[in-house]
């Protein structure tokens, strides 16, 4: 049993499904037998009381409105619980970019999920694609631009697309829930595109557009990495696009998705690599494009994946024999682990430093 922090909310436009993916987290540790206090982060950043907190957790209220407290001082919420363990649930921007990690290496917190640069990695589109490149990993071509070079000379940036056959996809560096992603099919509507991913993020890529299928797969470890059954999305119309995931339902989850076993098990082993080419520890859901019967690429590694009642990742382990109670209570027992090992490193360190003469 632990005192398990459960950290959700925040800044990003991930608020409302953070809040959603925190409750069915904290009804899985409690259901393992762990003690759970809330932490909810106003959409300004603020962290609000416990009582606050736990309301929203145990009510129907979908934010937590902005608080108009500075931020510095209300992580005291934080410290002053004296939790052993943080479970940070939330999404996107100032959490799963490895902010909230950084914040546990300074407070000395063993957390879940990965470490700083493996959450900055991955949510982190471009360098998520060099990484993956290096390590071997297959990964969409694409063109990326800065704010700054796109404003300086646009015609030069939509030359270079030409080289990416139709259609094309357009999407903010950093991003999630689909939040600035537009599918393009004629290169007409590139440079508009391109303006509106830029309202989102300083840097923009554009990569050549796969029309296949969508295929998850969660994993989880720390050292020894284990790959769950495989999912499906099957978006009604279109793609996957912020609509499709929040506001109409309308996209399909299937798990596990109807493939030949070669391929899923090729598909599980390139999610454990990728998961381990960005240094993740923890978990990730790692997303992939099949084109045809063997063009398969890696998407995007999301370091903090949905945990809400139909999100795919806590599913896919569901059907792979591990049931959410036992799959959050094993993500604290590698919080815990990973802790251990990062004060030992610390303790080395500082012997080595006392024995210099
Ligand atoms: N290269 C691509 N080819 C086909 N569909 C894509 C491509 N890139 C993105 N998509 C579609 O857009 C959705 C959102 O893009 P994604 O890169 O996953 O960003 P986010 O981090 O916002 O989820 C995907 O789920 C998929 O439906
Ligand atoms: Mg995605």
């Amino acid at each position: 049993m632990a005192h398990v922090g459960v950290v959700f909310g925040g800044r990003s436009v991930e608020h409302q499904v953070s809040i959603r993916s925190a409750r069915a987290v904290a009804h899985g540790l409690r259901q393992a037998g762990h003690r759970v206090t809330p932490f909810g982060i106003a959409q300004d950043g603020c962290w609000v009381d416990a009582g606050a907190a736990a309301a929203v957790l145990e009510g129907e209220q979908r934010t937590i409105p902005p608080a108009g407290k500075p931020i510095a001082p209300t992580v005291a919420v934080l410290l002053g619980a004296g939790v052993e363990v943080v479970f940070p649930v939330v999404h996107g921007s100032w959490g799963e970019d490895g902010s909230l990690p950084g914040l546990c290496e300074m407070l000395d917190l063993p957390y879940v999920g990965p470490g700083v640069t493996a959450s900055a990695v991955a949510i982190d589109k471009l360098f998520t694609k060099r990484v993956l490149a290096a390590a071997g990993l297959p990964v969409l071509d694409c063109e990326a631009t800065s704010r700054a070079d796109f404003e300086r000379r646009p015609g030069a940036f939509l030359e270079r697309l030409e080289r990416l056959p139709l259609p094309l996809f357009v999407k903010p560096r950093n991003g999630g829930s689909s939040v600035g992603v537009r599918r393009i099919d004629d290169r007409a509507a590139a440079e508009d595109a391109v303006r509106f991913a830029l309202r989102f993020d300083d840097l923009v890529l554009v990569e050549r557009g796969v029309s296949g299928r969508e295929l998850e797969c969660a994993v989880l470890g720390y050292g020894e990495i284990e790959a769950s059954a495989v999912g499906e999305i099957v978006p009604r119309a279109g793609f996957y696009d912020y609509a499709a995931k929040y506001l109409d339902d309308s996209a399909r989850l299937v798990a596990p998705a109807d493939l030949p076993p070669a391929t899923a098990d090729r598909l599980r082993h390139f999610a454990a690599a990728a998961f381990a080419a960005v240094g993740g520890a923890g978990l990730a859901r790692v997303d992939f494009l099949l084109e045809g019967d063997a063009g398969l690429y890696v998407n995007e590694i999301n370091t903090l994946p949905g945990f809400t009642a139909i999100s795919m990742y806590p599913r896919l382990w569901e059907i792979s024999g591990l049931p959410l109670p036992r799959l959050v209570d094993r993500l604290v027992a590698i919080a815990l682990d990973r802790h251990r090992d990062r004060r030992r490193l610390d303790v080395a360190i500082k012997s080595w430093l006392s024995e210099l003469p």
